[in-house]
């Protein structure tokens, strides 16, 4: 339990609980607030796919196996569904649900997802009185150089520029309304639990993890070992997420390790783990506006929200390897 905030007997919205993050953030809040109401809003996946072939929406229910809470399946981008919130009284509001995939080129849909449903979610949080903590990304940044810092952004794909217009949105109605706790977490390549149904877009840990268990050499664009990402444990992220609820400040903060690693690091440590040796396979990277170095300045982060990465990566590798083995030879 990392805060303070006693969450028993409140009620939290989780926009996005059937993905990664907002699943996490889910069993959370039921484990150690067993009193809490928690609601789920999110529109699971239905097996469109967008032209990258990618799905259009990563929600499983797998990932809310257990959960005790309240589920609704709605579309943010829909008001007859959002209007099924009105019933509430939200004393929390966790923004998680998006279009998540980077490689999604599709301005329009981007920007109507990630964008205009926030304001349906800020006005919610203004009726409500509520506490507003949404996702925000370090694809803001693009591939500014490192560290990456708060008022220093070049979003560099659709994506990124839609998280960066939320950011500005959120920064406006924050100042028309000082009363109010907006807070916007600017993840880095977050990994852990339950990230597994976001298929091709899931984190570099798990993907090498289950080539590496296939016998395969873990395949690396070529250079990883010059290709340095901030990766974050989702048990720090989660533990930010309920900081944020009471932060010294609304604002806009990063959440990484503020320690940048390899490619080639993550597939060391997982070989280590695996007592493999298999040769590393490399090949070109296909990608334009690729970021090859990100770190977190996290000096303000912490000073706001009392953020402290806990998890090295190291540690979040072995701990989270059971479950990938579980995993490997699971097909959805
Ligand atoms: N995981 C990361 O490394 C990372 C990094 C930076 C930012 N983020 C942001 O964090 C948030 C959570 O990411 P995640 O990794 O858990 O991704 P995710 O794709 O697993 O979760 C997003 C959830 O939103 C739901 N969703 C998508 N479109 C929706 C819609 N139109 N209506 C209702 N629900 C919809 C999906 O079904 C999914 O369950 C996202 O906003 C993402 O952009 C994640």
């Amino acid at each position: 339990m990392y805060t303070k905030i006693d969450f028993n007997y409140k009620t939290i919205l989780i926009t996005g609980g059937a993905g990664f993050i907002g699943s996490n953030l889910a069993f959370y809040f039921q484990d150690n607030f067993p009193d809490s109401k928690v609601v789920i809003f999110d529109c699971f996946r239905n097996g469109k796919t967008f032209p990258n072939g990618n799905l259009m929406s990563f929600g499983h229910y797998k990932n809310l196996e257990g959960f005790q809470g309240e589920i609704i399946c709605g579309n943010i981008n829909n008001k007859n569904d959002l209007s099924l919130l009105d019933e509430y009284q939200f004393d929390y509001i966790f923004h998680q649900a998006a279009i998540s995939d980077t490689r999604v080129y599709d301005q329009e849909i981007i920007m109507k997802t990630n964008v205009n449903s926030f304001y349906d979610f800020l006005k919610l949080a203004s009726r409500n009185n509520s506490v507003l903590v949404y996702a925000s990304s370090a694809a803001t940044y693009g591939s500014l150089p490192s560290p990456q810092i708060v008022g220093n952004e070049e979003p560099e794909n659709p994506y990124g520029f839609s998280k960066y217009a939320m950011d500005q949105i959120a920064s406006l109605f924050a100042r028309k309304n000082p009363d109010m706790i907006i807070v916007g977490l600017r993840y880095f390549n977050v990994y852990g639990s339950r990230e597994f149904f976001k298929g091709k877009t899931s984190s570099m840990v798990l993907q090498l993890g289950l080539q590496i268990l296939d016998g395969n050499s873990p395949r690396l664009f070529e250079n990883s070992d010059k290709i340095f990402r901030d990766f974050i444990n989702i048990e720090d992220v989660v533990e930010a997420n309920i900081n944020a609820c009471n932060p010294k400040n609304s604002g806009v903060f990063n959440i990484g390790s503020g320690s940048p690693r390899s490619f080639q690091d993550i597939a060391n440590i997982l070989q280590k783990e695996l007592g493999t040796n298999l040769e590393t396979e490399n090949f070109p990277n296909p990608y334009l506006g690729y970021q090859f170095h990100t770190q977190a300045d996290i000096r303000s982060s912490e000073e706001n929200l009392k953020f402290k990465p806990k998890v090295s990566l190291e540690e979040g590798i072995r701990k989270y390897l059971p479950e990938i083995k579980l995993l490997h030879g699971y097909s959805d």
